[in-house]
């Protein structure tokens, strides 16, 4: 697929819904009594492979696409899938139906398309064997296929050498199950979703600083859901915003959780012109609207607590440093190496390839910005957010840039050329 130059983005944008949340949404939605009614679910081929390992399992899910009914069967109501469950390149389900799996009374085998297959699930199987699960992976790499036997489960209380949120998911869930409180410490804070939700749906659990307990269970309580944007997917139009000049762009109903905002916040330090208008800051999930105009941005360096807050952000604001003044550099983000691709190697690799002045390191990078970029053969390795990022980074490149596997977007956001083509007419 080929981009060329902008000459700015204009208007108004509504990005679909948050793909963590609705992930969750199904999956509380499925273990819980009950019906749950979820709206504004995000139609990505993740969350739809979510919804095909519940249905394998007995759950009467329907999708009307503006609104997905999940009628639940409770905590113990889940039945043993004829078929192995396909987790397809999704993270998230995989290493958090693990949590629920490993305490039902039966067996069962994860797997995931090539992708899933390489990555590192030793971070859930050592957890979720201390409570007492019997998880393997069966090519003994560490890595899907796993084969879970359910069995009974125990309180633990997990310290996480990565804060992660799928880690800390997958133990919480389990700890649902366990027959005493579970506890995960992590090393800064990362996504609370499952926290809010889990509370929403009637759970006992308390996050204290870094650390989050859960109680036993008796059953959880189907809930209506209002899945907000996924600031993931607003991240490239916030980008675009502010890197092609003369533009103005609003972004509808946007997520703003506070471990989910570290973008606005590197934003807002980079010098750009950024405002939130029409803030929500009710109970569960926060929202905005975000207002960007093209800014001259400056460097700055990305390290510690906000990393977990901005992780699938980060190509995209590595793309965007590219158009500071001087250097930004990114700092303990060793966790990219290990999501849909290898994103420290592959953001570097590409953004070379336009041009721009760029060194890889241990656990990020430095960019040396404001070096012009000029268009190139983009290799996305099938990752949705390298492929989104370019896609960005094309509007403000000489010449024409071709991005291949493209329509790898489809996992988060189906709909992204489109919208963004809507944007420069
Ligand atoms: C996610 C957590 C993050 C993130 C992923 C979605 C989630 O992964 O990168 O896209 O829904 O919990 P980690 O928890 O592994 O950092």
């Amino acid at each position: 697929m080929e981009f060329r130059k902008s000459h700015g983005l204009h208007g108004e944008i509504t990005v679909p819904g948050d793909k963590s949340i609705s992930h969750r949404a199904v999956m509380f939605g499925s273990i819980a009594k009950g019906t749950t009614e979820i709206h504004n679910f995000l139609q990505g081929a993740d969350c739809l492979s979510t919804i095909a390992c519940f249905q394998k399992m007995g759950i009467d899910i329907e999708n009307n696409r503006d609104r997905v009914i999940v009628r639940g069967n409770g905590l113990r109501g889940l039945r043993r899938p004829q078929d192995v469950l396909d987790c397809g390149n999704s993270g998230t389900t995989t290493r958090l139906i693990s949590g629920i799996l490993c305490a039902q009374e039966f067996d069962v085998t994860l797997t995931g398309d090539e992708s899933i297959r390489k990555r590192p699930m030793k971070r859930i199987m050592e957890p979720l064997s201390l409570m007492g699960a019997d998880i393997t992976s069966m090519n003994g790499n560490g890595c899907a296929p796993l084969l879970i036997k359910g069995r009974p489960l125990k309180g633990i209380h997990y310290t996480s050498k990565v804060a992660s949120a799928q880690v800390k998911s997958a133990i919480l869930l389990a700890g649902l199950y366990a027959g005493s409180p579970t506890s995960v410490t992590e090393p800064y804070v990362s996504r609370n979703h499952s926290e809010i939700m889990l509370d929403l749906f009637g759970a006992d659990i308390k996050a204290s600083g870094t650390t989050c307990t859960i109680q036993p269970a008796r059953e959880l309580h189907g809930a209506q859901v209002m899945v907000p944007g996924d600031i993931s997917s607003a991240a490239y139009f916030i980008a675009a915003g502010l890197m092609v000049p003369g533009s103005q762009l609003l972004i509808r109903n946007v997520g703003i959780n506070p471990t989910r905002d570290g973008i606005i916040r590197v934003c807002q330090d980079m010098g750009a012109d950024l405002e939130l208008l029409n803030v929500t800051s009710g109970a569960g999930e926060p929202t905005a609207d975000i207002l960007v105009r093209s800014s001259s941005l400056h460097g700055t360096e990305i390290k510690g607590a906000i990393i977990p807050t901005l992780i699938d952000e980060l190509p995209m604001i590595a793309a965007m440093a590219c158009m500071a003044e001087g250097d930004t550099v990114i700092r303990d983000a060793a966790e990219l190496k290990v999501k849909e691709s290898n994103r420290i190697a592959v953001m570097v690799e590409n953004l070379k390839a336009m041009g721009a002045h760029v060194a890889e390191t241990e656990d990020g990078m430095i960019i040396h910005g404001k070096k012009p970029l000029h268009g190139a053969s983009i290799d996305s390795r099938k990752d949705h957010r390298i492929a989104m990022t370019f896609a960005v980074t094309a509007l403000c490149a000489d010449g024409v840039t071709d991005i291949k596997d493209a329509d790898c977007v489809n996992i988060s956001y189906p709909g992204f050329y489109h919208d963004l083509e809507q944007l420069m007419k």
